[in-house]
């Protein structure tokens, strides 16, 4: 089961040190306890990284689960009972192959490096062996092998875990899916390109439990279903496309599967999973823990082990796609402005509410407009550097609208609206300003 392939990923050409470095200076993501030299592989959620992440996992369970009558969700423990681990073969199995340069000691996986020998000094690399992927740990005081546990490497499990009880305390029946957003630990021999690939990274996975007979229909349907999430959260259609999984790149038990990828600075790579995994999970938990995970279908009188489609996506690689698809260079009027298109729904802050000046009456008037807002809109107040910066700040940050009070808005009771996109200003009275802020954020 090891994870599939992936093509060498190439070096971040320019784009991806800008982003990662904008991501740093304004606050959406940082290398983790980077006072001490950071840890490879993990990183930490500034105030506008975390908010935009909140979007995208809100934007996920919003069309998975509120909007369907047929998708429950469930948050599980990240620790499970390891018997967990060894059924669904991730104990055996959860490896990929890891080479070592004889003369560096870098280590690299097997299939993202080419040749017998380490570019950079020409070492010989050793053969490949197999490295397990999952961290583990101890539960209790007593560090030996019968407390050894692992953080999960994936969050599917704690779904087909708890498929029974889903069963008998809902009244779902196949078709029906059972969705959740949590946290998976994978002991990645080679992390990288910033919050591309982590050793800590969120997942929003859901399994969907259908009729044998109806698996590649359901197939089809939520690959179509999780390429138009995508197109609605904004990203551009010419950089994403569907790959179907060729034979070789099956798992044993899987019937068919396609990725969503994007077309990211380093090349096409994979944002999501859609896998049809057969009965392989639930009749594995079923031989494993002696309990009975069939189900009854009382309409036609059958039982019968139900089968899983799986969408499983990342949100840490869903908010990089965001953000690099959303990031352009542009030159106004001599000048170079970075902006970040986001699509309003994700975007951290949706309204800018900026004083021109720092004097009176312009704070109070812009301070009380702000708290007007704030119930209805993600806002921002600011009243710090010349306006001009303030709107960079804002475009930099995907900020889709600023509201400027000037010395007029005393006299006219009225407002500057600023499009981060079109950068046109239009006078608004401040008496409609929350609802034409509702018409163009709709
Ligand atoms: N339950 C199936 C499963 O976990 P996967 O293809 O290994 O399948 C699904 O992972 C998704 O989780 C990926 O498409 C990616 O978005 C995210 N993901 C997996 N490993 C990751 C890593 N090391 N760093 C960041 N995201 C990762």
């Amino acid at each position: 089961m090891a994870t599939a392939p992936v093509p060498p990923e190439r070096e971040s050409p320019a784009v991806m040190e800008k982003l990662v470095s904008l991501a740093k200076r304004r606050g959406f993501f940082f290398q983790s306890s980077e006072i001490y030299g950071g840890l490879q592989g993990f990183w930490d959620f500034g105030p506008l990284g975390v908010t935009l992440r909140n979007n995208i996992k809100r934007a996920w369970w919003r069309t998975m689960v509120e909007l369907r009558d047929d998708v429950v969700g469930i948050d599980a423990a990240i620790i499970m009972n390891p018997k967990t681990w060894v059924a669904s073969g991730h104990v055996q199995n959860f490896t990929d192959p890891l080479v070592e340069c004889k003369k560096c000691h870098q280590r690299f996986r097997a299939d993202q490096v080419s040749g017998t020998r380490h570019q950079d000094d020409g070492g010989e690399f050793t053969e490949a062996r197999q490295f397990h992927l999952m961290f583990r740990t101890f539960v209790g005081p007593v560090e030996d092998s019968s407390a050894q546990v692992y953080l999960r490497p994936e969050t599917a499990q704690g779904i087909f875990v708890n498929f029974a009880n889903i069963l008998s305390s809902t009244r779902l029946r196949p078709p029906f899916g059972i969705a959740q957003i949590g946290k998976a630990f994978r002991n990645e021999i080679t992390p990288g390109n910033s919050i591309f690939r982590l050793r800590e990274f969120e997942q929003m996975e859901m399994e969907y439990f259908v009729p044998p007979a109806e698996e590649m229909k359901w197939l089809d349907h939520w690959k179509n279903e999780r390429l138009q999430w995508y197109l609605d959260l904004g990203i551009l259609p010419q950089k994403l496309r569907l790959r179907q999984h060729g034979k070789e790149e099956l798992a044993h038990y899987a019937k068919g599967a396609f990725d969503v990828e994007y077309e990211f600075p380093f090349g096409w790579s994979e944002l999501e999973g859609i896998a049809a995994r057969g009965d392989y999970d639930l009749v594995a938990h079923q031989q494993a823990s002696g309990r009975d995970l069939s189900y009854f279908d009382d309409v036609h009188r059958e039982r019968y082990m139900p089968h899983v489609v799986e969408p499983s996506a990342g949100v840490d690689r869903t908010m990089l796609t965001a953000m690099i698809d959303a990031y352009h260079e542009e030159e106004v009027r001599g000048e170079q402005r970075v902006v970040l298109r986001l699509k309003p729904s994700i975007a951290p802050f949706q309204v800018a509410i900026l004083p021109l000046s720092r004097k009176e009456p312009l704070i109070a008037t812009a301070q009380r407009i702000e708290q007007e807002l704030r119930p209805y809109f993600r806002t921002e107040y600011d009243d710090t550097q010349s306006i001009g910066k303030r709107y960079r700040r804002q475009d930099e940050i995907g900020t889709p609208f600023a509201v400027t009070i000037d010395f007029e808005t005393a006299n006219d009771q009225a407002a500057t609206v600023r499009s981060r996109d079109e950068m046109t200003q239009v006078r608004v009275p401040l008496s409609r300003l929350r609802e034409a802020l509702q018409e163009r954020l709709r």
